[in-house]
């Protein structure tokens, strides 16, 4: 019997990530995420991604350079931007910005030389649309500012404090890449016809907006939101269950255990801020929430994702809830753009079948 979703089907072999759902384990090339985020910053994370090593002292000198050489936003994006409509969210923004990217430069196969580029854009994307809708200037990038510091200050157009930039950077090494998730699959699919680079980034931006994959964050505020007017967690957590709603930040296809990426994060976030209410609110949250799931679907290994503790982290640094998905776009790039470049160098075009179970019609039923 076919499983819906795709579920258990193994779509592709990879080198980049090992998701280990039944133990609770992400592994970047084979390196236990913890240890990653303990001793690697985002851009030797990405080049670890992209490589297949860690980069020398040269090497990453060069990818830093790289990035920031190409974080400059040619004035056609800027035009494309400024004649979006003012109502349309930031994803379709990114996904419309990047997507006006593709020329014959993106030509088959895609290069790394391209990943660094579409990685560099997208918080200069993010930053310049935000700013523009608040009615303040574009901030340019500083060349003394590392990626993800960079980026808090395009957006905030002030020098971040660095335990903000620091707990950024955690959540979005966390983020970088994680197997053949949904986007990464769209990625891969688009790609595997042999599509350009520009092409399969901006199928996986448009996969990423759905609010099961990377829309949840702001799901997650709006419930932490709606327990805090509440007051109480067991009643509005019971209520949702009762009328069959998900709950945001919670449940996750392949971890059938706690996302390390959340026990990561989670961890961040109690040495960042000791005890404050907000992170209290959080911790209560996902007690009761994973008690009551226990309760309404035995049996069903219903534990916090990396959304519970990423909305945290975001409140924590003061981002905006509608830069969470826009951020996780930011990094997940690069996962996008290693599968992409290890799928170019052995491709088959993707191409599963469906079982028909409409009726059978008989040629006097269509005349009819
Ligand atoms: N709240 C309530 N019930 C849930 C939740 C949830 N968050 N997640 C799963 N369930 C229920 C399902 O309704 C299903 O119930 P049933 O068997 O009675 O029909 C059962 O648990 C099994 O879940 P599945 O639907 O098989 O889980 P699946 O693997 O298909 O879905 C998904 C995973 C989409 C992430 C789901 O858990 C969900 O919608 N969660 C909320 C949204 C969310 O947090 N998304 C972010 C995911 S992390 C990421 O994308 C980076």
């Amino acid at each position: 019997m076919m499983e819906k979703g795709l579920k258990g089907v193994v779509a592709a072999q990879t080198s980049i990530s090992h998701v280990d759902g039944l133990n609770g384990k992400l592994l970047y090339r084979g390196l236990d995420i913890g240890e990653v985020t303990k001793r690697y910053s985002f851009e030797e994370t990405a080049y670890f991604l992209w490589h297949g090593k860690f980069p020398n002292e040269d090497e990453l000198n060069d990818l830093k350079n790289e990035l920031k050489r190409n974080r400059k936003l040619s004035s056609s994006i800027k035009e494309i931007i400024d004649h979006l409509p003012k109502n349309m969210d930031l994803m379709s923004v990114i996904r419309t910005a990047i997507s006006s990217e593709g020329s014959e430069e993106y030509g088959w196969k895609p290069t790394i030389a391209q990943a660094i580029r579409l990685t560099a854009l997208v918080p200069s994307i993010i930053a310049y649309r935000t700013r523009s809708m608040e009615g303040k200037p574009f901030v340019s990038p500083r060349e003394d500012l590392d990626h993800v510091e960079n980026y808090l200050y395009i957006i905030n157009g002030t020098t971040p404090l660095k335990a903000h930039a620091e707990a950024l950077e955690t959540y979005m090494i966390l983020t970088l890449e994680h197997g053949m998730n949904a986007s990464t699959f769209s990625a891969r699919v688009t790609a595997s016809t042999e599509s350009d680079l520009v092409s399969a980034a901006t199928s996986a931006i448009g996969t990423m907006k759905g609010p099961l994959h990377g829309g949840a964050p702001s799901g997650v505020i709006a419930l932490l939101d709606e327990v805090a007017e509440a007051g109480n967690p067991e009643r509005v957590i019971r209520e949702k269950l009762v009328r069959g709603e998900k709950l945001m930040g919670f449940g996750h296809r392949v971890y059938k255990t706690l996302d390390p990426r959340a026990a990561a994060l989670k961890e961040r976030l109690l040495n960042m801020t000791g005890k404050d209410q907000w992170l209290d609110l959080a911790l209560e949250t996902e007690r009761t929430a994973v008690a009551l799931l226990h309760e309404f679907k035995p049996g069903r290994s219903l534990y916090t994702n990396v959304e519970f503790y990423a909305a945290a982290i975001m409140k924590a640094i003061q981002m905006d809830d509608e830069l969470f998905t826009p951020t996780f776009t930011a990094s997940r790039m690069v996962g996008w753009t290693a599968h992409v470049l290890e799928q170019s160098e052995d491709n088959t075009i993707f191409r599963p079948e469906s079982v028909y179970i409409g009726p059978a019609h008989t040629k006097e039923d269509v005349k009819n």
